[in-house]
């Protein structure tokens, strides 16, 4: 079954398209995607802007993004004759968590929040909190209306689904026990407390002793002074949450031409297709195609194996004349290693195939494997055409 193809620029060129995501799991290609769609679409045009998690060092510094200083910048060497224009972030995940507090807290409030040690190890450690904040920064993005193309990568979560589990989990860590518990004396009046009291002064001081006084104290206190902050987290998390299931949204997955890397792809489409996001296609990435495609793998082998025979006849294969010994051991090689591309060739086809026949309306893209990493603009911009002009 052959897959639909996805109209890469139709997606790039329709104004109504303001967020592209791409989406997968690790190490499939999501940044090079979104760093390769931004291009494109800037030098087709758009007013784009990608936020990056994480870019590989070189790629980063062909973009500008060395300076973490969590806005985005202008990218130069961008063909702007069309009018557009292309600005790149990479997400500093702490930073943009002091940012909401800072915003939303007072000065006071806010300095005892940063400098509170429960705040600084759910700042830069609380599982999930990485893809909250790239959501974060989406929202904050889409909300600052500068650009009228975002392209979204997304973090190299171990399951591809924590992105969009990432707002509900922040937030049932937030309404959860302890923390309800812990917040207990901000919350309520002195009266309630005094009713409260005897239970609650024993689970204090069962607390005390498993977490100490100052540990509890601290967690005291920036729970409480986070509380006034529910709200809005919760808020602006529906808000983008909202956004993402938006017609002007594109999420694209992507994967790797291999079982686990496309079993996720299966599942994350699924899981789009439940939260109601649109789904625009997949992106199936370093795809191994043969420019000699029609020797076969068989034949190949076969050929290889009457060079071998070839060159053990052959009586003297070091000084032989041209044409025996070493030269059939190396053309046996050349047709080994075509054989093996040809079978890998052939059973990422059998993954892709199989995925299609699961999912067959969903267009696909196919990338093939670049002989090198992708690291500078001129490497986006084969992406991107690769990306675009997928021949039906
Ligand atoms: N089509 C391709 N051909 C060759 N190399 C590629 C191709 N696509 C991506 N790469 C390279 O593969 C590596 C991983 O790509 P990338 O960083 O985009 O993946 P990722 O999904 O963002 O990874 P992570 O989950 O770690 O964030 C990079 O070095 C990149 O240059
Ligand atoms: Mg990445």
């Amino acid at each position: 079954m052959s897959a639909v193809k996805l109209d890469m620029d139709r997606i790039i060129d329709d104004r109504r398209t303001r967020i592209i995501v791409c989406c997968g799991s690790g190490g499939v290609g999501k940044t090079t995607a979104a760093a390769a769609i931004g291009l494109r679409a800037a030098e087709r045009g758009r007013q784009a802007c990608v936020l990056t998690v994480d870019p590989a060092r070189r790629l980063a510094q062909s973009m500008g993004l060395t300076s973490l200083d969590n806005t985005p910048r202008p990218v130069d060497g961008v063909d702007t004759s069309g009018g557009g224009s292309l600005h790149a972030m990479m997400l500093d995940m702490k930073r943009t968590f002091d940012e909401i507090v800072e915003a939303h807290a007072d000065p006071d409030r806010a300095a005892q929040i940063l400098a509170n040690p429960f705040y600084q190890s759910l700042s830069s450690s609380f599982a999930g909190t990485q893809e909250y904040m790239a959501m974060e920064k989406l929202g904050q993005l889409r909300h600052a209306d500068e650009w009228d193309l975002i392209v979204v990568d997304t973090p190299p979560s171990r399951s591809a689904l924590d992105f969009l589990d990432a707002p509900e989990r922040l937030g049932r860590f937030l309404d959860g026990r302890l923390i309800r518990l812990l917040t207990v004396p901000a919350r309520a009046g002195m009266s309630y407390m005094k009713v409260l009291n005897a239970g609650f002064s024993m689970m204090t001081s069962v607390l005390t002793k498993i977490l100490g006084a100052q540990v509890l104290k601290d967690a005291q206190t920036f729970v409480s002074a986070f509380d006034t902050m529910f709200g809005g987290f919760r808020e602006r998390a529906e808000w983008t949450y909202r956004l993402l299931q938006a017609p002007g949204t594109a999420f694209l997955v992507v994967a790797a031409p291999e079982p686990d890397a496309l079993r996720e792809a299966s599942y994350f489409v699924e899981r789009l297709d439940a939260e109601r996001m649109p789904l625009a296609g997949l992106i199936l990435n370093r795809v191994h195609v043969s420019p000699a495609a029609r020797l076969s793998a068989a034949r190949s082998l076969a050929a290889a194996e009457t060079l071998d025979m070839a060159a053990t006849e052959t009586p003297d294969p070091h000084d032989g004349p041209a044409g025996s010994g070493p030269r059939y051991d190396l053309a046996a090689a050349v047709l080994r290693m075509h054989a093996e591309r040809m079978n890998l060739g052939k059973r990422e086809r059998r993954l892709a195939e199989h995925f299609t026949s699961a999912h067959p309306a969903i267009p696909v893209a196919e990338v093939v494997a670049q002989p090198e990493d992708v690291h500078d603009l001129d490497g986006l911009r084969v992406i991107g055409t690769i990306l675009s002009q997928q021949s039906p």
